[in-house]
Parts: structure tokens; sequence; C-alpha cells
């Protein structure tokens, strides 16, 4: 299915909605929460916000800036770039495999946190749906390099798993977007739970933050849907 509009208008939305997040959580996590730390003495406060530096934190924004944000700018890629195919190809997979590492990362904050705070682990649907939507990511990663990039599949097999490719792609691309929105539905549910004002600006900042999450994955799949920029080594013909 293609939008039959040119895709470079919404990779600009895009962009611009990515930096916005990037900027929220941050502030989310370093201004109202005091910032992150690998390692913090005192695990029983880290909800509180006059502890000054925290391991949970690192988790909201590894996962927002890495798997999301990075991960999208790999995707649209495709769309956003005026270079040739093989360029695109390289930034794609490069930027890919940063968004997997730092959501590896950023799922073992998670797990680090929990185990030095004697907090359950894997006990919710985020979490659950968390595991899978990183082996997910790591399966498409492996595919994706084996098939189109080395040592490379045949071109009938190039041809016929690119359309899974893409499928699957969007399909762990969409789980990861509506993952995130429900851990910060989750944390701020915490939060309110300890007393945080509903209508108090954190609240409406992590609100917000999850709603710039949905447009941005929403951008990126109009990128997706609609038409690539010309490849400048494209000389084949064309009718004007
Ligand atoms: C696609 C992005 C995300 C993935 C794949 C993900 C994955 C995970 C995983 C696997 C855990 C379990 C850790 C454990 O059991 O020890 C977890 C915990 C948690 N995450 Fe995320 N996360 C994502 C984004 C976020 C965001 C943006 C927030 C916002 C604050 C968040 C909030 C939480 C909270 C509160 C927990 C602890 C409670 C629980 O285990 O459900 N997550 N996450
Ligand atoms: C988890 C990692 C990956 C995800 C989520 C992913 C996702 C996607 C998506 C959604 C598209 C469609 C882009 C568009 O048409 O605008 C795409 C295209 C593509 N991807 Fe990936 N990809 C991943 C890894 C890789 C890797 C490692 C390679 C190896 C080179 C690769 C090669 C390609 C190619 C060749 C295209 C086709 C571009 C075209 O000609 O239309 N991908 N990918």
């Amino acid at each position: 299915m293609a939008l039959g509009v040119k895709a470079l208008p919404f990779t600009f939305v895009a962009h611009a909605l990515a930096i916005a997040g990037a900027i929220m959580v941050l502030v989310w996590c370093i201004d109202f929460r005091g910032g992150f730390a690998w390692e913090a003495s005192n695990k029983n406060l880290i909800f509180n916000v006059s502890l000054s530096l925290s391991l949970y934190w690192l988790h909201p924004v590894l996962m927002l800036i890495g798997l999301i944000i990075i991960g999208g700018e790999a995707i649209i890629s495709y769309k956003a770039l005026t270079l040739t195919k093989q360029v695109k190809k390289l930034i794609h997979l490069v930027l890919h495999a940063i968004a997997l590492a730092l959501g590896i990362i950023g799922i073992y904050t998670a797990f680090k946190y929990h185990n030095e705070s004697s907090i359950a682990n894997l006990y919710s649907f985020h979490s659950w749906l968390g595991i899978l939507i990183i082996s997910l990511y790591g399966i498409q990663w492996i595919y994706g390099f084996v098939i189109f990039f080395y040592p490379g599949g045949s071109t009938e097999l190039r041809s016929e798993s690119l359309p899974w490719h893409v499928f699957f792609g969007l399909f762990v691309y969409v789980l990861a977007v509506a993952n995130a929105a429900i851990g910060f539905l989750e944390k701020l549910t915490f939060l309110e739970s300890n007393g945080l004002a509903k209508y108090g600006s954190e609240a409406l900042l992590v609100n917000f933050t999850a709603v710039v999450t949905v447009f941005y994955g929403a951008f990126v799949i109009l990128s997706v849907l609609s038409l690539p920029p010309v490849d400048p080594e494209d000389y084949s013909y064309s009718e004007i």
C-alpha cells in the first residue's frame, strides 16, 4: 500500500517530534527526578524526588531515545535522505544496531534496579511485551543483515523477503511505541498512587511525552507508506 504522496514533509514532522520527545523525557528524568546513576546508594528512596541520582531513570530515557527515536530514524532514513540506496542501507542497519543496543541496555537497567531494590521481575504486561519486542527486534536485525547485507541472499530471496521485512519491521516498531506509552502510564500511575498531583506539571509532562511518542510513531509509519526521494544514481527511464 502506498499513499502516492512524497514522504519528505512527513519525515520533517517526525524529526521535530523526535527532538520534542527526547527533550521532554530528559526534562522529566533529570529536572523532575534528579538524573541518572549506574549505582545509587539508597534504592528505597528511588521514587523520592529529593534523591539526587537514580539508576531507574535511565530506563525511560534509553527506551525512548534509543529504541523508539533512533529506531524510528533508522526506518525513515530510506525516505528522509536523498542518498544512494547502498548508503541508506548502511545508515539503516547502523542506526538499528544502535537502537537495539540502547534498548538492551535500557531493559538491563530496569532489571538491575528491580534486583537491587528487591522488586519482582517480569510481573507486568509491559515487561512481557518488552521482552517480546527486544527479541523480535534482534531477530529482525539479524535476518535483515544476513539477507540484505552480508553475505546477502539471492536476488529472488531478497525480493521475496522484502515485503515481510517491512511488515515485521513495522509490526515490532508499532508494538514498541505502544509499549513505551504503556510504560509512561504505568510509571505515572505508580507515582500518582504515591501522592503525585494528577493535574500537576510533572503528570502533564509525562502524559504529553506519551502523546508525542504516539504521534512520532504515526509519522514514521506515514513516511514508510509514502514515496521516497529519487535515488541520485538511478538513471532508469522515466516518462518525464
Ligand atoms: C519500547 C520501550 C520499552 C520496553 C521494550 C520496555 C521493557 C521493559 C521490561 C522488559 C521491563 C521489565 C524489567 C523487570 O521485570 O525487571 C520494564 C519495566 C518497567 N518499565 Fe519499561 N520498557 C519500555 C519503555 C518504558 C518507558 C518509556 C517507561 C516510562 C517510564 C517504562 C516504564 C517501566 C516501568 C515503570 C517498569 C517497572 C514495572 C514493570 O516491570 O512493569 N518503560 N520495561
Ligand atoms: C530491527 C531492525 C530492523 C527493522 C525494524 C527494519 C525495518 C524496516 C522497515 C520498516 C522498512 C521499510 C522502510 C520504507 O520502505 O520506508 C525497511 C526497509 C529495508 N530494510 Fe530494514 N529493518 C531492520 C533491519 C535491517 C537490516 C539489518 C538490514 C540490512 C541491510 C535491512 C535492510 C532493509 C532494506 C534493504 C530495506 C528496503 C528499502 C527499500 O528498498 O525500500 N533492514 N526496514
